[in-house]
């Protein structure tokens, strides 16, 4: 074992075992998941706000911080990330400085006043997975990775795709053949990656890409990759932030692999911990009915994992053995937290509601609103709490259910806006137009 380098260390959820922040495994020799440590920050409370804060300054202003630090949603917070990286050594395209935004249609809708969307899908490559993504890549660079792989619903293999090209590595990736939204797919070999589409689910993929992975000696990009998570721990620090340090009742978000949310517990730990807010908002992790293990086992008291044969129009979240598991328990139980599972009428309905509103999101994401909603109607969300909803991904990322959605016949879906197709004369025109305007 190498000494540990000053400022991170990776440990071993299991055993415990600390490896250098810059070896390059992404699981312990014991086989248990590695999570990143950082000494604490130099400052903290209302220091360690100010010094975010400050962060906000625009690049070329007098005193401006390096440009990574200023420019990125990520590496503003990067005290909490990765502190020992020299900022010119960041792999960033940019990323994060996603919108937190009021919609008074969806907030109506869902039957909370206080809703907020903070939507992900404002990232460069058109989901959270990218405020990972720059951190993985960074760590790559540093560790010297010569390539480097994930197994992937579609996001994390976009943004794979996109950060590998920013970073100059060789990039491969393993999807479900069949499986993967017509947007994701397309970004995956517009960014260059070397595409594999696996005859299996996501769950066949990840195995396949651990145990190639090791192998290979390339460097695994999933969210079983510890960096990964530092960074989607950012979502949270910067929605807190948008909030003025105000934290909300609610963060309520879709799970799948549930890397997500141990990042968001991890976040709120470390949030909590240095000062930063002092009240932890309770985390509800929405699944989608037909992959819906993590809920399953919320329900048991967490007293089994369960494993389940996914299915869902939300392919995103069609994963039925998350990786990470016991993290997302900790992090439920740490923010008195739930998890809960919605139908996939339930998801769609609530993604036309999206749509509708102008801001837009891919189906997965929507699971979040449709929760928000659930636990309003259910009593567990109060009519004024303060709930955010995080977006994951863009409404461009799945054409394909969404075109189905408003071109159904067959019942017609509740929210459908089917395009209607005319013969080019001023007589069509006017019949339609006395349709839309009366
Ligand atoms: N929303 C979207 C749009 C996603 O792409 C994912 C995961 C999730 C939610 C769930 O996050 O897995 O951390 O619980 N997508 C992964 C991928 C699995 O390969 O792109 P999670």
């Amino acid at each position: 074992m190498t000494a540990p380098t000053a400022g991170s260390r990776q440990r071993c959820d299991d055993c415990s075992r600390s490896y250098d922040a810059r070896d390059l495994r992404t699981a312990c020799d014991c086989g248990g998941l590695l999570a990143v440590e950082h000494d604490a920050p130099p400052v903290v409370g209302a220091a360690l706000r100010e010094r975010f804060d400050a962060r906000r300054t625009p690049p070329g202003a007098a005193g401006a911080p390096p440009a990574a630090e200023a420019l990125s949603g990520v590496w503003r917070f990067r005290e909490l990330v990765m502190p020992d990286v020299a900022s010119e050594s960041i792999v960033s395209q940019p990323e994060g400085n996603t919108p937190l935004v009021a919609r008074e249609r969806v907030a109506r809708w869902a039957g909370v006043e206080g809703l907020l969307l903070k939507h992900e899908g404002h990232n460069p490559t058109g989901s959270f997975k990218d405020r990972g993504m720059t951190v993985a890549l960074t760590q790559a660079r540093r560790g010297g990775a010569a390539a480097v792989a994930c197994a992937s619903t579609g996001n994390t293999s976009a943004s794979l795709a996109a950060y590998a090209a920013l970073a100059g590595l060789p990039a491969l990736v393993l999807v479900p053949a069949g499986g993967v939204a017509l947007g994701k797919l397309a970004q995956s070999l517009a960014y260059g990656a070397r595409t594999l589409l696996v005859r299996g689910d996501f769950d066949d993929c990840l195995r396949l890409a651990r145990e190639g992975a090791e192998r290979l000696g390339v460097y695994l990009a999933n969210s079983i990759n510890p960096w990964r998570l530092e960074g989607q721990k950012t979502i949270v620090l910067e929605l807190l932030q948008q909030l003025g340090w105000q934290p909300p009742d609610w963060i309520v978000l879709p799970a799948g692999n549930l890397g997500n949310t141990s990042a968001f517990g991890a976040a709120l730990h470390a949030a909590r911990e240095h000062g930063l807010i002092d009240a932890v908002p309770r985390l509800a992790a929405v699944q989608a009915a037909g992959a819906s293990p993590f809920a399953a086992s919320f329900r048991s008291g967490f007293a089994e994992r369960r494993a389940v044969r996914a299915e869902t129009v939300a392919t995103a979240i069609r994963i039925g053995d998350p990786a990470s598991h016991d993290r997302a328990v900790r992090a439920i139980r740490e923010t008195d937290g739930l998890v809960l599972d919605v139908t996939d009428a339930e998801i769609l309905e609530a993604k036309a509601v999206v749509d509708a509103s102008g801001v837009g999101c891919e189906p997965a994401s929507a699971a979040s609103v449709a929760g928000a909603r659930r636990l309003t109607r259910d009593g567990t969300i109060r009519p004024g709490d303060r709930v955010v909803a995080v977006l994951t991904g863009h409404v461009l990322k799945d054409p394909g259910i969404l075109l189905d959605y408003h071109r159904g016949a067959d019942p017609r879906p509740p929210l459908a806006n089917p395009p209607l197709e005319i013969e080019p004369t001023l007589a069509a025109l006017e019949r339609v137009l006395e349709g839309v305007t009366e």
